[in-house]
């Protein structure tokens, strides 16, 4: 099995950590190891061949780094020229896994998700495995604890061996129809994780979205591999549609199977999921770096440079870096999306 790792997303909602420069999959926010780190690690011990990963150019370095000095081994970094968002991506990884006739199963991985339970992963993946190599296009689907409106659906038909069938996949619903979903108990989240056979996850491309194949397939053509990293025509992939492969192919396909992973999983999507799955004193406060806090519950507080004091507040979120602070209530922290389109608007 070989692990394709996405680290092309740009964590805007963990600014001021996260910036364009340095997006969350490259810092460490839940270890001591950054999370495109922790993605690799935590597959030792499962069958898996060097992985391949694909991000943006601008990114080359800063994985080639984080690689290098933990000696991960890897069979390619894929980089795109411009973000076309991930079934393009994914289609990239799998027509170079297929290059020398070879039709891996792929394990297709976020670089920037924590998963506590390593050992309820791996029982995962050999599930996932099975399914795969009968030709299913398998996510790992999570039991939902609230009606998220950022995460796609999954309805999980009959047991079959190793998982479900899926009956049906729907991609960031409303909130009215998460609720619905939540409360009927028959749904999960889709992980966005994947396994599939790479010539399963192109056929089914091809059947639903034929021009993402053919503009990743003539962009691949030319692969022209420098050093580590592998380049695609730039000019070609710049006309590629921009999907995500929960659009462009899993709500789509008649193929696709669930099996559910209960591992302490969290796509670390904002600071209020950061501070829900840490560790936290009496008090319920996350505290990272220098901080004197009185009277404080329930905060997530990181301190990077400075010392952080805070009085008499509860449930906020204060985020200290050398150039930036932020402060916000922590049931409002999806809305620093805002503050970035704004630093972006003034840039
Ligand atoms: N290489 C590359 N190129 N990676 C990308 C790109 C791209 O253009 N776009 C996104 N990624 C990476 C991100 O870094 C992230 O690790 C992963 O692919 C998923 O992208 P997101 O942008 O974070 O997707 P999402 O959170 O909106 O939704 C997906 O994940 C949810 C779970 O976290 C979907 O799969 C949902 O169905 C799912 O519930
Ligand atoms: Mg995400």
């Amino acid at each position: 099995m070989k692990p394709v790792i996405l680290a092309g997303g740009t964590g805007s909602r963990l600014w001021p950590k996260s910036r364009a420069a340095l997006p969350k999959q490259f810092l460490a926010l839940t270890s001591e190891q950054t999370m495109l780190q922790e993605t690799v690690t935590r597959l030792k011990g499962t069958d898996s061949e060097a992985p391949v990963f694909i991000c943006n150019e601008a990114h080359r370095f800063l994985v080639a780094e984080q690689l290098r000095v933990q000696n991960i081994a890897h069979d390619g970094i894929l980089l795109e020229p411009v973000g076309r968002n991930t079934a393009p991506a994914i289609a990239l990884a799998a027509l170079h896994a297929t290059q020398g006739g070879e039709d891996p199963v792929l394990l297709v991985l976020a670089a920037d998700h924590l998963i506590k339970d390593t050992h309820a992963f791996h029982t995962a993946i050999d599930k996932a495995e099975k399914l795969a190599k009968a030709g299913k296009l398998v996510t790992f689907g999570i039991v939902p604890d609230q009606p998220h409106t950022g995460y796609g659906y999954i309805k999980a038909g009959d047991g079959i061996d190793n998982g479900y069938v899926v009956d049906e996949f729907v991609e960031k619903p409303n909130m009215d129809t998460a609720e619905k979903y939540v409360a009927s108990g028959k749904y999960f989240w889709n992980s966005g994780m994947f396994m599939f056979k790479a010539s399963r996850y192109l056929e089914e491309l091809e059947k639903y979205n034929p021009e993402i194949l053919a503009v990743c397939k003539q962009a691949i053509e030319t692969e022209s591999p420098d050093l580590d990293f592998i380049r695609v025509d730039a000019d070609v992939f710049a006309g590629c549609p921009d999907d995500s492969i929960d659009y462009a192919v899993m709500e789509k396909t008649d193929s696709a199977a669930m099996v559910p992973l209960d591992a302490g999983w969290s796509d670390v999507g904002s600071w209020s999921s950061l501070w829900e799955t840490a560790e936290k004193d009496t008090r319920g406060n996350v505290v990272v770096g220098d901080a004197i806090l009185e009277g404080v519950n329930n905060s997530y507080i990181n301190a990077e440079q400075r010392l952080i004091s805070v009085i008499g507040l509860d449930d906020v979120v204060v985020v200290e870096t050398k150039d930036a602070i932020m402060v916000a209530h922590k049931d409002k922290v999806q809305d620093i999306k805002n503050v970035v389109n704004r630093l972006k608007a003034e840039q």
